[in-house]
C-alpha cells in the first residue's frame, strides 16, 4: 500500500507557466542577455530561494550543531528535517535509508570509494559512461588488489545491452562469479542514472539485476534527479550520490550520499575525525565511531547551507519534476532536430550528435561537434570562443566522461594509448593529444537546459552554430 506521503509527493501538479516562472524568478537572464544552456553543469537558483534562505538566516540562531546548547539544538533540527525531506524526495524508507551530507556527490563517492571493502573476491565493474569523480574508485579497487571491469556502450552511447548478460560465466557483465560456482561475490557496480555527457538515461533495472548476482550498487544520480523522479523504493540501490546546487542552484557546497544503513555500515572507514566518533582515547589509542550517517559526516556540517534543502526541494516539487522535465526535454529534442538538420551549402551536415537522437530515454543534455563542409571536425574550442562571444554558455570539452567521450569521438585504443603516452611524457597538454589525435574530436559541446530555458535561447545557440556554415 502507499504511504500518505508518497500519494502526495505523486499527486500531479498542474504544468507551471515556464515563461512567468522565467520572468519572476530568472529575470536576470534576459536583463544580461545571456543565454544559459548549462544545467547539467549547475541549475540556476530561483531568486526567490535565496531570498528566503536570507531572510531565514536573519531570524534565526543557528550555532555548530555540535553541541546541546539552543542554537546548536537549531542547527540540528535544521539538519534533521533536511535529512528527511530528502529521504521523502527519492521516496525512500527512513528506516532502511540514511542520508550523509558531504561537500558534493564527488564527497559523497568518495565515501564508498574510501570505505568498500575492495579485495580479490570483491570487484568493481563500471560503465564506459561515468563521470571521473565515479571512475577514481577504481584507484581503491586497485590498491586493494580488486579487479577493475567496464561495460562498453554501443553507437548511440548507451550501455552495450549484448554485454548485459545475466549468465553466471560471463566475463565482461558485472556477474564475476567464478565459472561453475553458487559463490555470491559482494563486488560493487558502479553507474549514472543519466549520462553527463549524452543525457542517455541509463536503465534502472541494472540496478535489481546487480543486486541480483551479489552486487551493491552505487548509483551516480546527480544528472538525473534535477529533473526525474527517482523512488528508491522502486529502485533500491545501496548507495546514491546527488549534489544539490544541479538541482536547484543553490546552495553550492551540499551534496548527500543517501545509503542503505546495512550498506553504510558494511563500508570500512579508512580514518575518524571530528563529529564521527562516540569516543576517542589517545591513552589507549581507542575510538568508537558514531554509527549511521553520523559516523560519515567528518568535522562541522555545513549546517547554514543545509537549512536550505527543503526550501530547494518545495520549489522543485511546486513546480512539478515531470513538467521540468516535458518543458526541458522538448527544448533538448528541438535543438537535437534543428543542429540535425543544419546543413552547409554543399549539403554537407553542421553537426555531428553524440547519443540519441530520439526522445527515448534520454534527458536534457545534447552533446554535439560543429563539422566544417568537408566534414572534417571544428575544434570545439573554436565554437565555445563563438558562443562565449555571443553570451551563450554552453561546456566544451569532455565533460569529467573520458569513456563516454572516447566512445563518441570513435578513439582507436591503440592510438589513444600512443598519444597519451607521449602527451604524458612530454608534459600533459590538450594541444599536444590534440595534435597527435589529428582527425579526431579531442572535445564536444555540450548544451543542457532547464525550467528557466526557453526557445530564445535555443535560437541563439543556433546561431552561433550556423555561423560555421560555409
Ligand atoms: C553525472 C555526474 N556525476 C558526478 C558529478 C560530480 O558532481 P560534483 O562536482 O558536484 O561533485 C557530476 C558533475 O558534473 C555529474 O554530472
Amino acid at each position: 500500500m502507499l504511504s500518505v506521503a508518497r500519494v502526495i509527493e505523486r499527486a500531479p501538479v498542474v504544468a507551471p507557466d515556464f515563461a512567468q516562472l522565467r520572468q519572476r524568478e530568472f529575470g536576470r537572464l534576459d536583463v544580461e542577455g545571456h543565454a544559459y544552456l548549462d544545467y547539467t553543469g549547475s541549475a540556476l537558483y530561483p531568486r526567490s530561494l535565496v531570498a528566503a534562505h536570507a531572510s531565514m538566516l536573519s531570524r534565526s540562531i543557528l550555532g555548530n550543531p555540535h553541541a546541546e546548547n539552543p542554537a546548536s539544538l537549531a542547527s540540528s533540527a535544521c539538519i534533521a528535517e533536511a535529512r528527511e525531506r530528502v529521504l521523502q524526495f527519492l521516496d525512500a524508507d527512513p528506516t532502511e535509508y540514511a542520508v550523509c551530507f558531504t561537500a558534493n556527490a564527488t564527497a559523497a563517492i568518495g565515501l564508498v570509494a574510501a570505505g568498500y571493502r575492495f579485495g580479490a573476491d570483491t570487484p568493481l565493474v563500471l560503465t564506459a559512461d561515468n563521470h571521473n569523480s565515479v571512475n577514481g574508485i577504481r584507484e581503491y579497487a586497485r590498491r586493494a588488489g580488486a579487479s577493475v571491469h567496464y561495460l562498453p556502450l554501443d553507437h548511440e552511447l548507451r550501455l552495450d545491452s549484448s554485454t548485459l548478460c545475466h549468465s553466471e560465466r560471463s566475463q565482461s557483465s558485472y556477474s564475476e562469479q567464478r565459472e561453475g560456482s553458487a559463490l555470491r561475490v559482494r563486488g560493487l557496480f558502479a553507474y549514472p542514472a543519466q549520462s553527463n555527457f549524452s543525457g542517455v538515461k541509463h536503465p534502472l533495472s541494472l540496478v535489481g539485476d546487480a543486486q541480483s548476482v551479489g552486487y551493491r550498487v552505487l548509483l551516480d544520480a546527480a544528472a538525473l534527479v534535477p529533473m526525474t523522479r527517482l523512488s528508491l523504493r522502486d529502485v533500491p540501490a545501496d548507495f546514491v550520490a546527488l549534489s544539490f546546487y544541479k538541482m536547484f542552484g543553490y546552495p553550492t557546497g551540499v551534496g548527500a550520499l543517501v545509503a542503505k544503513r546495512d550498506a553504510l555500515a558494511e563500508l570500512d572507514r579508512p580514518w575518524f575525525s571530528g563529529g564521527t566518533v562516540e569516543f576517542v582515547s589517545v591513552q589507549n589509542r581507542m575510538h568508537a565511531l558514531r554509527s549511521g550517517e553520523e559516523g560519515f559526516e567528518d568535522g562541522t556540517a555545513n549546517f547554514l547551507d543545509i537549512a536550505a534543502i527543503p526550501a530547494g526541494l518545495d520549489h522543485l516539487e511546486s513546480l512539478g519534476l515531470e513538467n521540468i522535465e516535458r518543458h526541458a526535454t522538448g527544448l533538448a529534442l528541438e535543438l537535437v532536430d534543428m543542429l540535425g538538420a543544419a546543413r552547409h551549402r554543399n549539403g554537407q551536415a553542421l553537426t555531428d550528435i553524440h547519443g540519441p537522437k530520439d526522445g527515448l530515454s534520454r534527458g536534457a543534455t545534447v552533446a554535439f561537434n560543429v563539422l566544417d563542409d568537408t566534414g572534417a571536425v571544428v575544434p570545439y574550442a573554436l565554437v565555445e570562443q563563438a558562443a562565449r562571444d555571443a553570451r551563450v554558455s554552453v561546456r566544451g570539452g569532455c565533460f569529467c566522461n573520458p569513456g563516454a567521450s572516447e566512445a563518441a569521438f570513435r578513439f582507436p585504443a591503440a592510438e589513444t594509448m600512443r598519444c597519451l603516452t607521449s602527451a604524458k611524457a612530454e608534459g600533459w597538454s590538450l594541444e599536444r593529444f590534440g595534435e597527435c589525435m589529428r582527425g579526431y574530436a579531442v572535445g564536444a559541446v555540450r548544451a543542457s537546459f532547464g525550467a528557466p530555458s526557453n526557445a530564445w535561447d535555443l535560437r541563439r545557440l543556433m546561431a552561433v552554430v550556423e555561423s560555421f556554415a560555409t
